[in-house]
């Protein structure tokens, strides 16, 4: 009987994995919200299908942290991790470590994904990464104390941060003395590169460097946009805020502390659940836009690569199309507002229905300004590096917008005499 019953186990193994080895893989995934979760059910669903076995290993939330502890393995050329999540802005920094997917799983395996994300994700011919979610900025705020104190959803920066001062002031004065008006991602990190850019972009002052790998940083409406924001920290944000991430700044907002909340969409389902208590009075629209300029969303996002030092090449490269795939983008969406990369996707009902703003806001979401990693490629880290440094030196006020800009240019351009 038990004889029996272990070689029909062994049988079944075999026909799942298609009469190969069952492999055991590992791979690095994210943790900011319920990422972590929906990556597991993810793989589960992988495993029974195909009978392997994946170990997780959840990351450090700061894209710019998870970096570095990526480079020490790869460039150890490390087995440890056969897939990882990888950023929109790494693939020119890490494409020496990874597999060209194309070769492994076939040409047209990114057919139906958004081609500037796969131009992205193609260094010198050989496609490193597949196309996971994409993300854009976008701005959260309270519907019930707009309607409440007569306001509507902001345009520009500064109706924002006036709306931000008049109901923060009026919430203090009646007694929720916690309230702050704005809160976004401060600390020095990735995040606030992200957000830095869309102050700049949408004042008319470029992108730091441009598409053909000019540096464009020291002009006056790039300086005027970090004023701005430096004028926030103490008004209307918190001075704690030089220090949030992304989960920061979710936890004051989804706690009923803040009017305008800027992040990514992963945070609708979260300030949506039961257990948050702006359940109900959240709305979703695109970011303000500076006086001179027009709303603009720093292009973020998360790709699937297969590191070089694997293994098992095949079985990794397969989990990556399964997690990549239709299915499951469609139930990453639904449940976590995992922007898809399938164009198709935002046309599906059950996933219009789940994040409205996925229609509403097609535009930002496809349209979304890049960060200048294709043009600095693999110097984008010291570029991004000098850029949130000398911003965050501008919301502590040590340096004036024009000062940061005119230093910022001097490193950029030191940076690329050297390298790029
Ligand atoms: C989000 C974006 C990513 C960005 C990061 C910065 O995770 O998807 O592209 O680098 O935020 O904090």
């Amino acid at each position: 009987m038990l004889k029996k019953t272990l070689i029909s186990a062994i049988a079944l193994a075999g026909a799942a994995t298609g009469g190969s080895q069952a492999a055991e893989l590992t791979i690095s995934c994210g943790a900011v919200g319920a990422e972590l979760a929906m990556c597991e059910q993810g793989i589960q669903a992988w495993e029974e299908k195909t009978g392997h076995t994946v170990n997780i290993v959840s990351t450090p939330n700061s894209s710019t942290e998870r970096l570095s502890l990526y480079q020490q393995i790869l460039s150890a050329q490390s087995s440890d991790i056969d897939v990882m999540q990888i950023d929109v802005v790494w693939p020119g920094l890490l494409a020496n470590h990874l597999l060209d997917l194309r070769e492994v799983l076939g040409k047209d395996v990114a057919a139906d994904h958004f081609e500037t994300i796969v131009a992205n994700n193609t260094v010198d011919d050989r496609l490193v990464a597949m196309p996971w979610f994409t993300d854009a900025g976008v701005l959260y705020y309270r519907k019930d104390l707009l309607e409440q104190y007569g306001h509507e959803a902001p345009e520009t920066w500064e109706e924002m941060t006036a709306v931000a001062e008049d109901i923060q002031d009026a919430e203090r004065a009646a007694g929720n003395d916690k309230m702050w008006g704005y809160v976004f991602q401060g600390r020095a990190y990735e995040g606030l590169t992200s957000n830095a850019l869309e102050w700049m972009a949408s004042n008319g002052g470029g992108t730091i460097v441009d598409a053909e790998g000019e540096i464009t940083i020291d002009n006056d409406k790039a300086a005027q946009a970090l004023d701005l924001a430096a004028s926030w920290i103490g008004d209307i944000s918190p001075e704690g805020a030089l220090n949030y991430t992304e989960e920061e700044a979710r936890g004051v907002f989804q706690s009923g502390n803040a009017v305008f909340m800027r992040n990514w969409p992963y945070a609708w389902p979260l300030a949506q659940s039961e257990d948050s208590d702006v359940a109900g009075k959240v709305g979703v629209v695109k970011l303000p836009h500076g006086a001179e300029g027009e709303s603009a969303a720093t292009l973020g996002g998360w790709n699937l690569a297969v590191s070089k030092y694997t293994e098992s090449p095949e079985v990794a490269a397969d989990l990556v199309a399964f997690l990549t795939g239709e299915a499951e983008q469609k139930r990453r969406a639904i449940e976590g507002a995992y922007n898809p990369t399938i164009a198709s996707l935002y046309q599906d009902e059950e996933v219009l229905a789940a994040v409205p703003f996925f229609g509403t806001l097609y535009d930002t979401f496809t349209n979304a300004v890049a960060r200048p990693s294709a043009p600095t490629g693999d110097n984008y880290g010291r570029v991004s590096n000098s850029f949130f440094n000398a911003t965050h030196s501008v919301l502590s006020g040590d340096l004036t917008g024009a000062e940061a800009v005119s230093q910022l240019d001097s490193e950029l351009s030191r940076i690329k005499r050297r390298r790029w």
